[in-house]
Order: C-alpha cells, then structure tokens, then sequence
C-alpha cells in the first residue's frame, strides 16, 4: 500500500516535472518572439504627419490641432514607439530654455495598453537618454506618481535614483498625491 503511493507520487512528480519543462519552453518561445517582434520597432522623433495616430492611441482627451501645435514647439522633442505603421508609444524630452542649464526633463511616457510588458517603455526612455546625450544634456530628470508601480521599477531598473519627494505634488480627482524626483547621470 505504502509502496504504491510512493510510486504514484514518483509518476505525479515526474508528470509535473514535464509540465514545468514544457512551461518553460514556451516562456523561451514567448521571449524569442518578443525579441523578434522588437526588432520591428521604430522610435523616432515625432511629425506632423503622427499628430492624428498621437491623438488616436496616447491623448484622446486633445484635438490634432493641440497636438500638431506641440510637435512644432521648439524646445520639446516628442519621441514615438511605431510598431507596423502604427505609434503605440510617446515621450516628451523637454530641454531648459534658461542658459547654462544642462539638465532635461523626461515626461508624458505612455504605452498602449495592449503592448506593455514587452520592453517598449524602456525602448523609448533609452532613446530619450541618447537624444539628451546628444544634446549636451548631462543630468536627466523625471517625476512620477510615487505610487505609480509600472513606472518607477521601470525607471529604477535603467539607473535612476529617487532624489527627492514632492509632497502632494499632483492633484488627480481632486485629490492630491506626491511625486517622486528622479534623476540619473548621463555618460559620467
Ligand atoms: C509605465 C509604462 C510606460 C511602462 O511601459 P512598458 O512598455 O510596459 O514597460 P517595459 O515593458 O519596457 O518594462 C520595463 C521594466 O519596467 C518594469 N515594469 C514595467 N511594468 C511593470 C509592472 N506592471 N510591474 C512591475 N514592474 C514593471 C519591469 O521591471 C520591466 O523590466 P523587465 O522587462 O526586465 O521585466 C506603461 O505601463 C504605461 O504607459 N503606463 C501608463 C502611463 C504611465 O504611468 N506613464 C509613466 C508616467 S511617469
């Protein structure tokens, strides 16, 4: 009797080990095809041509003629995720307009919903990260929700260290919340 629960504990084991293998197999799978997916991914800075696509998938709520208007600003650029023709992802590196300034704000970071999780944000705050480069910036800063769990790891995983907290430094519903200040170093 107790043999024979031994043994079918064996077969049970050995059934989950197969499960688990297979399972990791198709994490592999799910991986190599996000891989292979990215590398159909375009960021580039954005046009006026995007202004309908923007207002389509990233701000609803503004019409293509505040978005168009934003494109032209000259001291913003506006980064774009295209993914097969379409822009699914946005950022905006704002430079100071004051002299001597070397630092830059990084803000407005938003993925479509149905394609986060697969590296997308870290694509564009990395592309962010060289375009500042580029242009002298050597600090880049950031604010997010100090709530905000999907963009502070993300954020903390590429090198930025929380610096300081703005106290209800946002008003969301008529409620206010604080703000967590970000910076990193750029290529010091
Ligand atoms: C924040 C946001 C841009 C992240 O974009 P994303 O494309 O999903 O992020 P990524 O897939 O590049 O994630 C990169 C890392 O961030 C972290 N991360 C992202 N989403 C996470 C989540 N839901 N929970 C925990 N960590 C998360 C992970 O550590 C991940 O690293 P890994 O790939 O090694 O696991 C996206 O969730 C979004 O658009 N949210 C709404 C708008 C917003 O909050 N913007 C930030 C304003 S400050």
């Amino acid at each position: 009797m107790k043999r024979k629960r031994k043994s079918s504990n064996f077969l049970e084991r050995v059934e989950n080990h197969k499960k688990l293998r297979v399972s990791y197999f198709l994490i592999y799978l799910s991986i190599l095809f996000t891989m292979a997916e990215l590398q159909n991914l375009s960021l580039r800075e954005a046009e006026l041509r995007d202004a309908e696509q923007i207002q389509r998938n990233i701000f609803p709520n503004k019409t293509i003629e505040q978005i168009e208007n934003r494109i032209n600003s000259a001291h913003k650029r506006r980064i774009v995720a295209e993914y097969n023709n379409e822009i699914i992802g946005y950022a905006v590196l704002a430079f100071r307009t004051v002299p001597h300034a070397h630092t830059a704000l990084l803000h407005s970071l938003f993925v479509k919903e149905n394609f986060r999780n697969v590296g997308i944000g870290r694509a564009i705050v990395e592309y962010a990260e060289r375009l500042a480069l580029q242009n002298g910036i050597e600090i880049l800063l950031l604010e997010a929700g100090a709530e905000n769990k999907n963009a502070i790891p993300l954020y903390k995983k590429l090198g930025f260290e929380e610096y300081g907290l703005l106290k209800n430094g946002y008003k969301k519903d008529g409620n206010y919340k604080d703000l967590a200040l970000m910076k990193k170093s750029l290529g010091k």
